[in-house]
C-alpha cells in the first residue's frame, strides 16, 4: 500500500479537512503514516492566520525537501502537497520559494485531489479556485473502522468561510464567503459517526453560529434548530460548537443552552478586545458592554456555563488605556480559558494599512500581562472544581497503568484510577485535585485516594487549536 503523511497546522477545521483528505486518499489506496520518512505522499495542511504560522510552513517545507531528495537517492518517489489557507493565499508563490512542492491545493478544491495528483505527475499544479463547488457533496464517507480509530470525539464542519471582515483577519479571503452545509448532509455524517461509536461532536465553522443551512423542509435552518436535530441522534451525548461571533448569538441559540442537556456548558465566544474604540477599528460591530450583556443573558439561560475567548493585543492604535479596558473585561468575565495573540499584520487585510502600528516590545509586555490574568482565571476555574462531582467521558488511556483520561463538560482533561471502566464510559467523578493542566479525581462511588504529592510539570497553555470568529 502507498503511504501518505498528513500534517495539519492551525485550527480544528484543518484537522477535519486533514481527515477528509485522508478519506479521499484512502479510496486511492493510500494508508496514513505518522511520519514523513518513508511516505510516498506528504501533505501539509497549512494555516495563514498569523505571520508566524506561515513561516512555520516554509521551515517545514525545507525539511520535507531534504526527505524527498534522500528518498530519491534510494529510488523512492515522494510527492509534496501544500493544502489549506497558505495554499489559498500564496498559490504559485509557494512553488517559487520551494520548488520541491508538486501540488498546491486550496481549501475548496481538495475533493479533486486524485485528479490533481494525476496532473501533478506531468507538471506542477496549483488549484486555488475559491467557490465551494459542493465540495462536501464529493467527499467520501469514512469507513466505520477509520472512525473508530479516530476516537469517540469528532469534529463536523457545518459552516465554512466568513462574511464579517474583521479588519485584522485573513479568513474571508482564504476560506471565502460564508457557506452552510445542508441539514440532511450534516445529519447523515453525524449519524454515521454515532453509528461507529462517536459520542461527542463539535460542530465547526469559522463563524459557526451564523449557520443558515437548507433544512429538509426547504427552509433555512439556524444553528439552534440543527442542534436540536443532532441532540436526537442516539449515542450523541455531547454537543459543542465553535467558533462563534457575538453578533450571531441569537435567542434560539441561547435557549438551546438551557433546553438541550447534550449541549455542553462551555462556550468559546471571542471578544478580541475590551475597548470600544479598538472594537470599532477592528470592525467587530459590537461594544464591550454589548458583549457583557450578552454574557449575562447566556449565564441566565445556563448558570453553570463557562466561557472562553480569543484576544489580540497591539491592534494598530491600541493605547495603554485601551489595553486596560481589555484587562478589565477579562477580570470581570472570568474566562475559564482563553487564547491570546500579538497582532500580526496580514497582507490584504484593511488593518495592514492602518497607521499607528504598536511596537513589538509593547505588544510583548501587554501579552505577558494579559496571559498572566488569563492564567489566573484559568487556575481559579480549575481549582473551583475540587470537591465537585462531574461527568467525565473517558477517551483514552491515562498516564499510568490503571488510569484512564477523559474530558469534563468544560473541556478539562481529567485523570482517574479505574480497573472496571473502558474508553467511551461516562462516569461520575469527584474532583480531588487540580494540577496545572489536568484535574485528578476518583469515581463517585470509590474510596478517597491517598493524596498524591508533587505537582505535574507541563506546558502552560494548550496548543493553538483555535479558529477565527
Ligand atoms: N493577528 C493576531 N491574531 C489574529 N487572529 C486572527 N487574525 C489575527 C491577526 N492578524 C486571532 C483572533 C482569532 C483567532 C483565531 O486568531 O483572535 O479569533
Ligand atoms: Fe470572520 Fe472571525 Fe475572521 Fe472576524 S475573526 S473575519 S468573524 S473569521
Amino acid at each position: 500500500m502507498k503511504k501518505v503523511h498528513i500534517k495539519s497546522f492551525g485550527c480544528q477545521m484543518n484537522v477535519y479537512d486533514g481527515q477528509r483528505m485522508a478519506d479521499i486518499l484512502g479510496e486511492q489506496g493510500f494508508e496514513e503514516t505518522a511520519t514523513p520518512e518513508g511516505a510516498d505522499l506528504i501533505l501539509l495542511n497549512t494555516c495563514h492566520i498569523r505571520d508566524r504560522a506561515v513561516q512555520k510552513v516554509y521551515t517545514e517545507l525545507g525539511k520535507l525537501r531534504d526527505i524527498k531528495n534522500a528518498q530519491k537517492a534510494e529510488g523512492q518517489d515522494t510527492r509534496i502537497v501544500v493544502a489549506g489557507c497558505v495554499a489559498q493565499a500564496e498559490g504559485a508563490e509557494i512553488q517559487k520559494r520551494q520548488p520541491a512542492v508538486d501540488l498546491v491545493v486550496g481549501p475548496q478544491a481538495y475533493h479533486r485531489l486524485p485528479e490533481l495528483l494525476e496532473q501533478a505527475r506531468r507538471a506542477r499544479v496549483v488549484d486555488t479556485d475559491l467557490p465551494i463547488d459542493d465540495k462536501f457533496g464529493h467527499l467520501p464517507a469514512p469507513r466505520p473502522q477509520v472512525i473508530r480509530q479516530r476516537g469517540i470525539s469528532a469534529f463536523v464542519t457545518v459552516q465554512e468561510g466568513c462574511d464579517k471582515f474583521c479588519a485584522f483577519c485573513v479568513v474571508p479571503y482564504t476560506r471565502g464567503a460564508e457557506f452552510s452545509r445542508p441539514v440532511d448532509q450534516v445529519m447523515a455524517e453525524i449519524e454515521r459517526l454515532a453509528g461507529a461509536g462517536v459520542q461527542d461532536v463539535t460542530l465547526i465553522g469559522q463563524n459557526v453560529n451564523a449557520y443558515h443551512g437548507e433544512g429538509p423542509d426547504g427552509r433555512v435552518w439556524g444553528l439552534a434548530r440543527l442542534m436540536h436535530r443532532v441532540a436526537d441522534v442516539p449515542g450523541i451525548n455531547r454537543i459543542r460548537y465553535t467558533t462563534s461571533h457575538p453578533r450571531d448569538m441569537d435567542d434560539d441559540l441561547i435557549a438551546a443552552h438551557r433546553d438541550l442537556a447534550q449541549v455542553m456548558p462551555f462556550l468559546h465566544l471571542p471578544v478580541q478586545a475590551g475597548s470600544d474604540r479598538i472594537l470599532a477599528a477592528m470592525n467587530r460591530k459590537h461594544t464591550a458592554d454589548e458583549y457583557r450583556r450578552l454574557i449575562g443573558r447566556i449565564r441566565e439561560a445556563r448558570p453553570d456555563i463557562a466561557l472562553s475567548s480569543d484576544f489580540i493585543v497591539g491592534f494598530p492604535g491600541e493605547s495603554d488605556a485601551d489595553f486596560e479596558d481589555t484587562i478589565r473585561l477579562v477580570d470581570e468575565i472570568g474566562f475559564a480559558s482563553s487564547y491570546s495573540f500579538k497582532y500580526s499584520s496580514r497582507p490584504g487585510t484593511p488593518a495592514s494599512d492602518f497607521g499607528d502600528q504598536v511596537p513589538s516590545a509593547v505588544m510583548d509586555e501587554r501579552l505577558y500581562r494579559l496571559q498572566e490574568r488569563i492564567e489566573h482565571h484559568r487556575q481559579a476555574f480549575n481549582h473551583a472544581m475540587v470537591g465537585r462531582t462531574i461527568e467525565i467521558l473517558l477517551e483514552r488511556a491515562g498516564r499510568h497503568p490503571g488510569q484512564l483520561a477523559g474530558k469534563s463538560p468544560y473541556l478539562q482533561a481529567v485523570q482517574i484510577e479505574t480497573q472496571t471502566n473502558q474508553i467511551g464510559d461516562r462516569v461520575q467523578v469527584v474532583i480531588e485535585r487540580a494540577g496545572s493542566n489536568s484535574l485528578f479525581g476518583r469515581k463517585a462511588d470509590a474510596e478517597p485516594a491517598v493524596q498524591p504529592s508533587g505537582a505535574e510539570a507541563s506546558p502552560r497553555q494548550g496548543s493553538a487549536k483555535e479558529m477565527a470568529a
